[in-house]
C-alpha cells in the first residue's frame, strides 16, 4: 500500500466544533518551531495570558491555555477544586454537564444533581433550593453554553447564587468563550475553561482556563495532593506562571500556541462585543431562514445560544442521509444530535470564522435543494 501525504478536504465546519480555522491562524502554526524555554516564546506566552484576560474580561493573574482539549480544561478546574469527601452540586442539562459529574465522581467527591430537560437552560429556583437543603456544599459546576443541545444558561445568576450560599462556581466556556457575552470578573466566576477550537477560530488541543484569587487560596491550601499531577495548578504555575524564571513542567504545544496568539488577535482586532454581535446577528438571519424551509428549532427563543442553532429533524427525514449528502455533495459538515437526541436534531453551528454570510447561504441553499 501507497501512503500519500493527507490532503484533507476544504469543508465548511458548521457542526458542533471544530469551527473553521483563520487562515491567518493556520499560517502562523506553520512557523518554524523554536525551544519552549526560549525568551522569544516566554514573551509569546506572556502575550497569550494577556489576550486570554481581554477575551474573558477578566484581570486573574492565573489565566492560561492547558495543553490539552477542552475535556482537560474541565478536568482541571475539577481535579484542583475538588477534594475526596466533598459535596459538590453539578447542573446537568446536557452531555457536557454530565461529564462534570463523572469527573466529580472520579475525585473522590459526592456529585448532587441539579437537572434541567434536554434544549433547556438550568433554573436558577432549582439551583437555590438544592444549595438550601445541602448547606454543607461548597462548589457549584455548571455549562453556560451546552454544545449538546444549544441551550445557554444564565451564567451571572446562577454564580450569584452559588455565592450567596457560601460556594465557587466552575463555569464551562468551551462553546461561549468569543461567542455570547461572557464576562468573568463582572460576574465573580472563581473558574472557568474553555477550548480553542469554537469561537476562537482556531484548532483544537488547548483550553484556555482562569482561577480568581478565592480559588487560588483554595488550590494552595489544599488538604490532599491534588489527584493528577499534569493538572496541578500548584506545579504547573512553574512554567505558565508569572515569575520571571520559568521552568520545565512539561513541552508545551509550541505552534499550536502560535496559532492561539493568532486567534486571540484576531478577537482583539475585532473587538469582543463586536464578535458577540456577530455571532447573534448572523443567528437571527440563519433562523429566520430555517424557518423559512418549514424547519422547527428545539431550543427556544431566549435560551438559544447564537452560535450554535440545534433544529429538529423533520417527520420522515432521514437525519443521516441529510447529513451525509451536505458533505458529500456540498462539502458542509453539520452535527448529529448526541446521546438521547440521536437522530432527533440537527446542530448547526456557526461559531468564530464560521460565522458568516456565505457559509449561511451555502448552508440554507444546500439544505433546501436536499429537502426539497
Ligand atoms: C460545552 C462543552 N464542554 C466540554 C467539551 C469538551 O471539549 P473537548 O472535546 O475539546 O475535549 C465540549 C466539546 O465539544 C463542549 O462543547
Amino acid at each position: 500500500m501507497t501512503i500519500l501525504p493527507f490532503t484533507p478536504p476544504k469543508r465548511i465546519l458548521m457542526g458542533p466544533g471544530p469551527s473553521n480555522v483563520h487562515p491567518r491562524v493556520l499560517e502562523a502554526m506553520a512557523r518554524p518551531t523554536i525551544g519552549h524555554l526560549d525568551p522569544q516564546f516566554i514573551k509569546l506566552m506572556d502575550e497569550i495570558k494577556e489576550l486570554l484576560r481581554y477575551a474573558f474580561q477578566t484581570k486573574n493573574e492565573l489565566t492560561f491555555p492547558v495543553s490539552g482539549p477542552g475535556s482537560v480544561g474541565m478536568e482541571t478546574c475539577l481535579v484542583n477544586l475538588v477534594e475526596p469527601g466533598m459535596k459538590v452540586i453539578v447542573c446537568i442539562n446536557g452531555v457536557f454537564g454530565g461529564r462534570m459529574k463523572e469527573i466529580v465522581e472520579r475525585c473522590g467527591a459526592t456529585a448532587i444533581i441539579v437537572n434541567a430537560p434536554w434544549g433547556e437552560a438550568i433554573s436558577p429556583d432549582k439551583l437555590e433550593e438544592e444549595l438550601k437543603n445541602n448547606p454543607d456544599v461548597k462548589l457549584v459546576s455548571f455549562v453556560h453554553a451546552e454544545t449538546s443541545t444549544g441551550a445557554l444558561s444564565d451564567a451571572k445568576t446562577l454564580v450569584e447564587i452559588a455565592h450567596k450560599h457560601n460556594c465557587l462556581a466552575i463555569v464551562d466556556a468551551v462553546t461561549s468563550l468569543g461567542g455570547v457575552p461572557l464576562k468573568v470578573d463582572e460576574w465573580n466566576i472563581d473558574a472557568i475553561y474553555s477550548g480553542s477550537q469554537k469561537c476562537l477560530s482556531c484548532p483544537p488541543g488547548l483550553s484556555p482556563v482562569s482561577f480568581n484569587e478565592r480559588a487560588v487560596e483554595i488550590i494552595k491550601n489544599r488538604k490532599h495532593k491534588v489527584q493528577s499531577w499534569f493538572m496541578d495548578i500548584n506545579l504547573v504555575v512553574s512554567y505558565w506562571g508569572s515569575a520571571s524564571k520559568r521552568s520545565y513542567h512539561h513541552t508545551a504545544p509550541i505552534n499550536a500556541l502560535y496559532g492561539l496568539h493568532e486567534a486571540l488577535l484576531l478577537l482583539q482586532e475585532e473587538g469582543i462585543e463586536k464578535s458577540w454581535q456577530r455571532h447573534k446577528t448572523n443567528s437571527d438571519k440563519f433562523i429566520a431562514g430555517l424557518k423559512e424551509l418549514g424547519l422547527e428549532t428545539f431550543v427556544k427563543e431566549g435560551q438559544r445560544l447564537p452560535e450554535l442553532a440545534t433544529v429538529k429533524v423533520p417527520e420522515g427525514v432521514d437525519d443521516a442521509h441529510v447529513r451525509g449528502r451536505l458533505l458529500n455533495e456540498f462539502n458542509i459538515e453539520i452535527g448529529a444530535g448526541l446521546g438521547v437526541l440521536a437522530g432527533k436534531i440537527w446542530r448547526i453551528g456557526l461559531m468564530g470564522y464560521t460565522s458568516s454570510e456565505k457559509n449561511m447561504d451555502a448552508c440554507l441553499s444546500a439544505l433546501k435543494q436536499i429537502l426539497n
